[in-house]
């Protein structure tokens, strides 16, 4: 049984702590706040008797826990990742694991330190069987293009409009539609077609500083993709991926429920079913890794976050969004 022990105590921290021990693989064993009542009342809400913690380096220092799940805001996630792993601890960290990909030394370095330990960026889409239905379509297709949607409209835009600044609508804590919802989509491009050979992001700029939503072009030698992202209007396109004559529509890369294949002959739906909690998936495979110790698994999708987080910084310092720790 994994002991864990989380950062962060918003509802996601939640959905993870029941998906994780609906593995059967994980307890919670250490909760960390930066208030001992919000510590108290995470742990109440999740019927854990973990120890709370408020104090961060007491928390890594503890013997209570061997993985930390961290949701942070954006920017510290590189650093108490990094610290995580100098204390001994496995991590499984929310997205965007670097807010630039600079921040990937320090978490190289520490893996160095400790190559016992294991990191995992909680991208919980691509580990979802419908994802891989996607991945094997494009790798035994020619592919013609696609044009990939995931636009909401946030929780936190009302009162970003009211005159305050959410965490994830500031450049302090490394916020903004490509790093927050962008990110889904670079990763299903990457997976699916490969590094584009030349990219470039059109924001629309909110008055922090933070891109409000973008499209995101990605060239590659025989085709074109569109990633349209935002946090700031609600989309209910579905996603396209091409091929020839033939078109896979999917109702949405970051959750995928459908995936219908479009030829002359009609349409067939591609799906399986998905689970209701869409965590449990990238919960049992990293139980599985660590349990395991399969670092060719770890490797693997820390090439992937490094091809993700590359491209993700060169595009937006490109586009002239500059990050407080850049
Ligand atoms: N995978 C998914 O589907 C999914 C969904 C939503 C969010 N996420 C990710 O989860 C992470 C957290 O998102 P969120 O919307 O919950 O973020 P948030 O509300 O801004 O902050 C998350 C937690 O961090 C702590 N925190 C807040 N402000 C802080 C500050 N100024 N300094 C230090 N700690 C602070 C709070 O915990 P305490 O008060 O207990 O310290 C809070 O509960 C993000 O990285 C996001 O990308 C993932």
């Amino acid at each position: 049984m994994l002991r864990l022990g989380i950062i962060g105590t918003n509802w996601i921290t939640s959905q993870f702590v029941e998906a994780a021990r609906s593995t059967g693989e994980y307890e919670l064993t250490a909760v960390y706040s930066r208030r001992e009542e919000t510590a108290k009342k995470f742990a109440d809400d999740n019927r854990s008797d973990a120890r709370l913690f408020t104090d961060l380096d007491e928390f890594f220092a503890a013997p209570d826990f061997d993985v930390v799940y961290i949701a942070s805001p954006n920017s510290m996630h590189a650093q108490q990742a990094t610290q995580a792993l100098n204390a001994g601890k496995n991590v499984i960290v929310e997205k965007p694991m670097v807010t630039n990909i600079n921040q990937m030394a320090g978490i190289d370095t520490a893996l160095k330190n400790h190559p016992e330990l294991f990191i995992f960026e909680a991208a919980r889409h691509i580990y979802e069987d419908n994802f891989q239905r996607v991945s094997d379509f494009t790798h035994t297709h020619p592919i013609s293009g696609a044009t990939l949607t995931y636009m909401k409209y946030s929780s936190r835009y009302d009162a970003f409009l009211a005159g305050k600044d959410p965490n994830v609508f500031t450049t302090k804590f490394g916020g903004g539609a490509l790093e927050d919802l962008g990110v889904y989509l670079v990763y299903a491009a990457i997976s699916w077609f490969g590094v584009p050979v030349k990219a470039n992001y059109s924001p629309q700029i909110l008055r922090t500083g933070v891109d409000g939503s973008g499209v995101l072009h990605l060239d590659y030698p025989d085709f074109a993709v569109n990633l349209v992202t935002g946090k700031t209007t609600q989309s209910y396109l579905p996603s396209e991926i091409y091929s020839g004559r033939d078109t896979l529509t999917i109702d949405a890369p970051e959750s995928i429920q459908r995936i219908d294949y479009t030829t002359g002959d009609g349409t067939a739906d591609l799906a399986g079913k998905q689970d209701k909690n869409p965590m449990v998936r990238e919960a049992a495979y990293f139980a599985k890794a660590i349990n395991t110790g399969d670092t060719v698994a770890r490797d693997s999708k820390l090439l992937l976050a490094k091809k993700v987080h590359t491209l993700m910084t060169q595009v937006r310092k490109d586009a002239g969004i500059d990050f407080a720790n850049d």
